[in-house]
């Protein structure tokens, strides 16, 4: 059957790799981006046969904070997945307004838009992340054990938006499915990012500077994992889904002095170009996911080994330059703390 998925923020990393996999797997689904295209987003994102393809794809330029756009959208929706998220942890440091915004409020008027029209959609799958759980008091973090110690701005931004849906299910039975990714890489990711600022710093033979002594551990996830995970979420069972917590990740972890070794070594740079700088505040220090949710819930678990989706990823910046030139400006306009000292971002 014919489905209308409408996407927020599918024009920026891990939402066009979504919005991408499912154009190419469902030929029948309707797809709808909602995204105001902020730097972090962009129309180059996109395949071109897609954007030619307007009976399967549109892309509405909107702000997810603007409620009648929204509940409009929605309302001729099925599925909603919703992205749209400011989401640079050490921006959020810094300015942090937009954060809550966009990331609380905005999830508020997508919430309400799915809640007044709950008897058409059957699923709304937001996406949440794991920065909510702040440091991990255990090996791995399981959803419903692991209390939430967001540790800066983005991450209790996004922790109110993870309890506002949860709090929609409760009161009003929305059917939301939450997600929390673990650190997702892959193609596409702003050079904002950790990895592609690393492999880039590398293509242009820069240093690579890593905050702290680089022992902060993430869980790392390749997009095109978590992009099937949400595809199994979208075909599961609403009735075991509604209301859930679901953690996507490996269960593993690797630190940023590990990743940046691993990076100048695959690409044949000196280690010499590895340089510390001081710790970001608000810095999470241990962070791997508890994945058995996922794997009973969804019979999903992650294929792409680190080493491989880290080749892929470089390939991807070795041949999509002209992609990343345009995204260098990003670095060269800093953000500037308190002390007046600049932020590495
Ligand atoms: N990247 C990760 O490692 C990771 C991990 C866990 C969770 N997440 C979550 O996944 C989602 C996507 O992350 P990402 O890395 O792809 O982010 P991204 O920054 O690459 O993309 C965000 C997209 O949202 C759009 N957007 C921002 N504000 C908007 C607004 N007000 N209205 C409409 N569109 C707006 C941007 O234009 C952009 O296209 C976010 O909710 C993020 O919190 C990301």
């Amino acid at each position: 059957m014919k489905k209308t998925v409408l996407i927020t923020g599918g024009a920026g990393f891990i939402g066009s790799n979504f919005t991408g996999y499912l154009f190419k797997k469902y030929p029948d689904y309707r797809i709808i981006v909602l995204d105001c295209l902020t730097y972090a987003g962009g129309i180059d994102n996109f395949d071109p046969e897609m954007l030619r393809n307007k009976e399967r794809f549109e892309l509405v330029y909107g702000n997810i904070c603007n409620n009648d756009l929204v509940d409009e959208l929605v309302s001729n929706a099925d599925i909603v997945v919703h992205f749209a998220a400011e989401t640079h942890v050490t921006r959020s440091i810094y300015d942090n307004l937009i954060f809550f915004q966009t990331d609380t409020l905005g999830t508020q008027s997508v919430a309400n838009a799915v809640s007044k029209h709950k008897k058409r959609i059957e699923k709304f799958i937001h996406i949440s992340t794991s920065e909510v759980y702040g440091t991990a008091n255990s090996d791995t973090m399981k959803e419903d054990e692991h209390p939430l110690l967001p540790m800066s701005p983005y991450a209790a931004a996004k922790a109110g938006a993870d309890r506002l849906v949860y709090s929609y299910w409760a009161t009003y039975d929305i059917p939301v499915v939450i997600v929390r990714p673990f650190n997702n890489y892959g193609s596409r990711q702003h050079l904002e990012k950790v990895i592609p600022r690393f492999i880039t710093n590398c293509l242009l033979n820069e240093p690579i500077t890593v905050h702290g002594d680089g022992s902060a551990q993430r869980d790392w996830v390749n997009v095109e994992d978590t992009c099937q995970a949400i595809d199994k979420i979208m075909s599961g069972d609403i009735e075991k889904l509604k209301g859930q917590v679901i953690n996507i990740g490996t269960g593993k972890s690797i630190s940023i002095k590990t990743i940046a070794e691993i990076i100048v070594e695959k690409m044949e740079r000196p280690k010499s170009l590895i340089t510390y700088t001081d710790d970001r505040p608000g810095q999470v220090f241990r962070h791997t996911a508890d994945i058995e949710k996922a794997r009973k819930l969804l019979g999903w678990q992650p294929k792409i080994s680190f080493e491989s989706g880290l080749e892929k990823t470089i390939d991807w910046y070795r041949n999509n330059q002209e992609w990343w030139e345009t995204r260098l400006w990003m670095r060269k306009i800093p953000i500037i703390n308190k002390d007046g000292k600049k932020i590495i971002h």
